[in-house]
């Protein structure tokens, strides 16, 4: 099945509008041809006003895809910009998760996804994520790790919130590092341009930073959590 095609051009229906979102988020049911699947559509139109971000935050789910695929950590579900049944907005792919599972309880039991956790983390720092709560880390049945909920990310100014934060003081392996570099070394220019010219700016430099120091940050003042946390 090819998901960017399902989810580019396949038919939309609303299923139903999702519990717990403080958008109008909808839970879409694709098909094109015998190919068919779920997605989790963000209109723009359903985006309730914040006074510390633009209008547009569907641009900012689809600018988190692609910079977590341009940095090869790939933990965001393929997401696009589409037009559809209440217009423009973002069109994510459903991730089928075991939905009682999330960050807490998955740190605590399962070691063997702390490197997934790990690229999560650092993808947080460079898209400024001020919203990673532990139930926008969904696990599915191959047990992949994926984030969900990017629509606050991508502020010029620093404003981390995230519930990761185990593996500050940790030195990130080498292979991470060259992922974080490659956003200084080649910017990706679809993630740019999605985003203001200090946004962009903004990015390269936590990058920069981030590569530079080689750790996982610590959180001296204890506030960079998100609320609720789960
Ligand atoms: N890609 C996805 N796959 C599976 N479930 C999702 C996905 N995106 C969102 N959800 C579910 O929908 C709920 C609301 O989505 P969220 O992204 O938090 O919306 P909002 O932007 O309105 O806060 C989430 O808590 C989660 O249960
Ligand atoms: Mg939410």
């Amino acid at each position: 099945m090819n998901i960017l095609d399902l989810l580019q051009h396949g038919d939309i229906e609303v299923e139903g509008r999702m519990p717990y979102s403080s958008n109008a988020t909808f839970l879409v049911k694709l098909s094109l041809g015998d190919q068919v699947g779920q997605g989790i559509y963000k209109p723009l139109r359903g985006e309730r006003p914040l006074w510390d971000f633009p209008s547009g935050l569907y641009q900012r789910e689809v600018a988190a895809y692609l910079l977590s695929e341009a940095m090869e950590v790939n933990v965001i579900p393929p997401t696009i910009e589409r037009d559809g049944p209440f217009g423009i907005g973002s069109l994510q792919w459903f991730i089928d998760a075991r939905f009682e599972e999330h960050y807490f309880t998955l740190y605590e039991s399962r070691e063997d996804l702390h490197d997934q956790f790990r690229n999560m983390a650092a993808f947080d720092i460079v898209a400024n994520n001020t919203d990673r709560k532990s139930g926008h880390c969904l696990i599915d049945s191959d047990d992949r790790i994926w984030g969900i909920d990017q629509g606050l990310c991508f502020s010029a100014e620093f404003k981390l919130r995230t519930v990761i934060w185990e593996f500050g003081g940790e030195a990130i392996a080498p292979n991470l590092l060259e992922k974080i570099q490659r956003v200084v070394d080649h910017p990706p220019l679809e993630v740019a341009a999605l985003l203001d010219a200090d946004e962009i700016e903004a990015m390269i430099e936590r990058a920069a930073m981030l590569a530079q120091g080689g750790m996982f940050p610590i959180d001296a003042s204890g506030h960079r959590y998100p609320w609720p946390m789960v």
